[in-house]
């Protein structure tokens, strides 16, 4: 069925409608639909266009097209233009003529954005839920392993020791951040559009504020331009997916290093890896390797929706019917991905003497002992330098920290004092470290209870 037609002496070509039509995709908004056309029904009946009965039929009718959704077949045959279209045709099957009326001063320009807006406010809560299962996830994984050591690295370098927990504290971060754009994104799509019209404003009397009581927003659009216009708050949500997948992203593939044969620390569960057809001894990281990959979907996702709204004129064109498929894609891709991720985090197991070792047989404790010499009054510049000679002498001859001493220390530099030989070993090294977001015990073990009550506070 179509919502338009009186003007047009012969219908559309089949080209042109097999081309224009969305309702394959755009069936996903149905009980978004449904919801916005019976408060709106019931918007024009406090605006004295529909009478109760006449509001009580069609509310009813549209209750009855949500539940029989649900059933197999219920879009079979179906060439309607849109959703939008597809649901008026249900209601005049149940109402009749009635459901003419339903329009009245309804454009679709404003009924598609509510309905966007309704399903990516869920879709915000389930993402949000995702996080916070996530986040839980890394604190409980942080907490099995309290003092196990890590070399953190830059340039995938061996840098300085920290510890496992103060690592994961730091996806912990990301996510919270991510945590507070999904929250900013929700509140952004959270913003009652109906009684906009085509573009100018509805010419009925709407109690728009009732409107947005009834749908559960938190207030209303001020421009009826822009709400025929606007998709920032697609673009939002995509721009908070695509980072949440970059977050994600290198925490899978720091897991993928981690667990290799070359690392070692990690042991990925079974129920997340794969086998190969032909190599039997193969246990491969699928999970982690799907999640790396979805992040380019995610990203493509906000990318083409940037494109698509570039050099729009105002107000609604077309072509922003493209923005659905990027956004039901992301939402997609992002929960599976959130979902997975904290399936991993749950099966990983931590081997905490290989980090440990591969901490010990490397110099990370060197910046440990440049700044021991530089606090007890060699300029750090001299103390860098000893330190370098040090690791220079040590790598030349096949020595790793331990095999250094107080005497041999003091013997190499007489800047060096006794006390300074316990930095030799990382765990020493990081106890310097206690300042609010390093990496010292008593630091990170704070850091850990901390993001414990942040956690709950988001409950
Ligand atoms: N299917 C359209 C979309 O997703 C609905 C709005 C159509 N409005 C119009 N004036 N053709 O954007």
């Amino acid at each position: 069925m179509k919502l338009w037609g009186g003007r047009f002496e012969t219908g559309p070509s089949e080209i042109f409608e097999r081309f224009s039509n969305s309702l394959h995709f755009d069936k996903r908004l149905l009980a978004a639909d449904v919801r916005g056309s019976q408060a709106f029904v019931r918007s024009l009946t406090r605006a004295g266009v529909l009478n109760t009965d006449e509001c009580a039929c069609m509310t009813g009718a549209f209750d009855s097209i949500r539940e029989d959704s649900v059933k197999p077949n219920f879009f079979d045959g179906a060439t309607d233009e849109d959703i939008h279209s597809f649901v008026i045709r249900k209601l005049k099957e149940r109402v009749g003529s009635l459901a003419d009326k339903v329009h009245t001063g309804r454009s679709r320009n404003e009924q598609v954005s509510l309905d966007t807006r309704l399903w990516l406010r869920e879709e915000c809560d389930r993402t949000l839920g995702l996080l916070r299962a996530l986040m839980g996830e890394l604190l409980a994984l942080a907490a099995k392993y309290p003092d196990a050591i890590i070399p953190g690295y830059t340039h995938l370098r061996r840098a300085q020791a920290v510890l496992w927990p103060h690592y994961l504290l730091a996806y912990f971060e990301m996510f919270a951040r991510d945590y507070e754009r999904f929250t900013e994104a929700r509140r952004r799509t959270n913003v009652m559009p109906l009684g906009s019209g085509a573009l100018a404003g509805s010419g009925f009397p709407h109690d728009r504020a009732a409107i947005a009581h009834d749908l559960g927003f938190d207030s209303i659009t001020r421009n009826s331009m822009d709400v025929s216009a606007d998709r920032d708050f697609a673009l939002d949500y995509l721009y908070a997916a695509s980072v949440t997948m970059i977050h994600l992203s290198r925490m899978a593939e720091d897991w993928i290093l981690y667990s290799s044969e070359e690392f070692g620390w990690l042991e990925l569960g079974d129920g997340v890896t794969s086998g190969s057809s032909l190599m039997p001894q193969k246990k491969n990281p699928d999970s982690l390797e799907l999640i790396r990959g979805k992040s380019g979907r995610v990203l493509g996702a906000l990318n083409s929706l940037f494109f698509t709204m570039k050099g729009l004129p105002l107000t609604y064109n077309r072509d922003m019917q493209e923005d659905k498929e990027p956004l039901f894609e992301a939402a997609d891709q992002l929960n599976g991905c959130l979902e997975m991720a904290g399936l991993v985090a749950n099966s990983v197991v931590l081997r905490p003497h290989v980090p440990l070792e591969a901490a010990n047989e490397s110099w990370v404790v060197a910046t440990d002992l440049a700044e021991a010499l530089a606090r007890n009054g060699t300029a750090f510049h001299q103390a860098h330098q000893i330190v370098g000679r040090l690791v220079l002498e040590s790598v030349r001859n096949g020595k790793k920290p331990a095999d250094w001493n107080a005497d041999s220390l003091a013997t190499f530099a007489p800047e060096f004092t006794p006390e300074m030989a316990a930095l030799l070993h990382p765990r020493e090294g990081m106890k310097t470290r206690e300042i609010p977001g390093g990496t010292g015990p008593a630091t990170v073990a704070a850091a850990l209870a901390e993001a414990g009550a942040r956690l709950q506070s988001l409950l």
